[in-house]
């Protein structure tokens, strides 16, 4: 209920928005959904079920769980115009900015949901975004490897569907691991929200205006493409490969710190969490479990994360500076392992961000005292000077 958090006044003059969504403590490492631990949301629920609680802020009965699932299925589909939309990309065009583009092209495709005004209209969006996603998200990914798209199986659930929609292929049987669907779906609910974010500030920015939510989730995306926001987790991985073994971690621990190189350890670091973020303890566990699952014994990648971790925390340039590892250390690791390319890891970040960015504009627009979003500048250029003609120019 409101009210529960106090927050100290520095913090409120300079906070940019209110919201009920999601709570984070950055000192104590506590992220919370509508009240409810990530910890616990992870580990007894699926990502339908934290969709529901972040759209409509209570945990669903077993019959509202159904519905929702119901409803969500039922819009798993795009509009077949969409496979000619994807045909204009070069097949090497990144997932990341097909995405942008055919989730914004939405908008062209469902007129039945843009008209922010209607309730029903609002709700509906909401349920098309988190419907449409993962089908979205697994035809970019099909696009760009040259095989044809897979469409969707509603009687999968919704992490299954999405894995069969990316790996399976027509000349075979495609079987669902429900062990890696567990592990795809645990990753969703990780990546669902995570208050106001600098993706999420800008779907809220754009939709403070009127536009459209389709249009605002595709500026969220753009946003989250950043190395230094959603686009850490490709980095982090391809910084585990430049590392490459054990022994070399102390040079690159070494170049993190040097103010003169630019240098940072990808996957490390958060603008809010000075402690441990929770999301990463539980997708290190996540990366175990789906490594254990696919036989793979020793990935040397996951041994470097795990070293550079150990030496990092170690380090009072770290320790001073408060910098622990985000959930983009261990992700990168464990999507490889499930079979995506690294092109496809901020994707599926922006596939399960979606509900959490949808959640938030949905909020903001029911807000009755919403308006649009001017954030203001401190004005630090030239004074006020009159106009030189070019002749008098030097
Ligand atoms: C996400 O906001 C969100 O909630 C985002 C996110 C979400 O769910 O939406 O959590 C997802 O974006 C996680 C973050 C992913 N990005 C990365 O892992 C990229 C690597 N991290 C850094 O770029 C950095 O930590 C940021 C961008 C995340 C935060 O940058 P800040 O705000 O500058 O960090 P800071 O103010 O805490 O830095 C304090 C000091 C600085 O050094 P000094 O000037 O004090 O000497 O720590 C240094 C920074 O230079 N520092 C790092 C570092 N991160 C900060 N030094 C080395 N390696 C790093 N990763």
């Amino acid at each position: 209920q409101t009210g529960m958090f106090t927050y100290d006044p520095g913090f409120t003059s300079t906070a940019s928005c209110e919201s009920q969504i999601t709570y984070i403590d950055g000192d104590a490492g506590v992220l919370l959904y509508r009240g409810y631990p990530i910890e616990q949301l992870a580990e007894n629920g699926d990502f339908l079920e934290t969709c529901y609680l972040l759209l409509y802020g209570e945990l669903p009965t077993a019959a509202q769980k159904a519905d929702f699932d119901y409803r969500v299925t039922r819009h798993t589909m795009v509009h077949e115009q969409m496979s000619r939309f994807f045909h204009g990309f070069r097949r090497d065009a990144h997932p990341m900015a097909v995405m942008v583009a055919s989730v914004g092209a939405l908008s062209a495709f469902y007129h039945d949901s843009t008209d922010i005004s209607d309730p029903q209209q609002r709700m509906i969006a909401s349920i098309r975004m988190i419907a449409k996603m993962p089908t979205l998200a697994a035809m970019a990914y099909k696009y760009n490897i040259g095989q044809p798209f897979v469409y969707p199986q509603n009687d999968l659930d919704y992490a299954s569907n999405f894995l069969r929609m990316c790996f399976s292929v027509p000349c075979e049987e495609y079987k669902a691991n429900p062990i890696l669907s567990r592990a795809i779906d645990r990753i969703f609910i990780l990546h669902a929200d995570h208050e106001q974010n600098a993706s999420t500030s800008t779907v809220r920015l754009a939709g403070s205006s009127g536009a459209n939510p389709f249009a605002c989730v595709a500026a969220g995306i753009a946003c989250l493409w950043g190395p230094a926001h959603g686009g850490a987790n490709e980095a982090a991985l391809k910084m585990l490969g430049e590392i490459g073994s054990v022994d070399r971690i102390p040079e690159f621990i070494k170049r993190a710190k040097d103010k003169n190189d630019p240098f940072r350890l990808m996957g490390f670091g958060h603008r809010v969490y000075k402690n441990y973020d929770p999301r990463a303890k539980i997708m290190q566990r996540t990366c175990h479990e789906v490594l254990g699952e696919l036989g793979i014994k020793d990935d040397p990648l996951l041994d470097i994360a795990v070293e550079l971790e150990r030496i990092a925390l170690q380090d009072e340039y770290f320790i001073e500076r408060k910098l622990y590892p985000n959930i983009d250390f261990y992700s990168g690791i464990t999507l490889r392992a499930l079979g995506f390319p690294t092109s496809m890891f901020t994707v599926l970040f922006a596939l399960a961000r979606a509900v959490g960015w949808i959640g938030q504009w949905k909020e903001m627009i029911e807000d009755p005292g919403q308006r649009i979003g001017r954030p203001r500048q401190l004005y630090t250029g030239a004074a006020q000077r009159d106009y030189v003609p070019i002749a008098r120019r030097k």
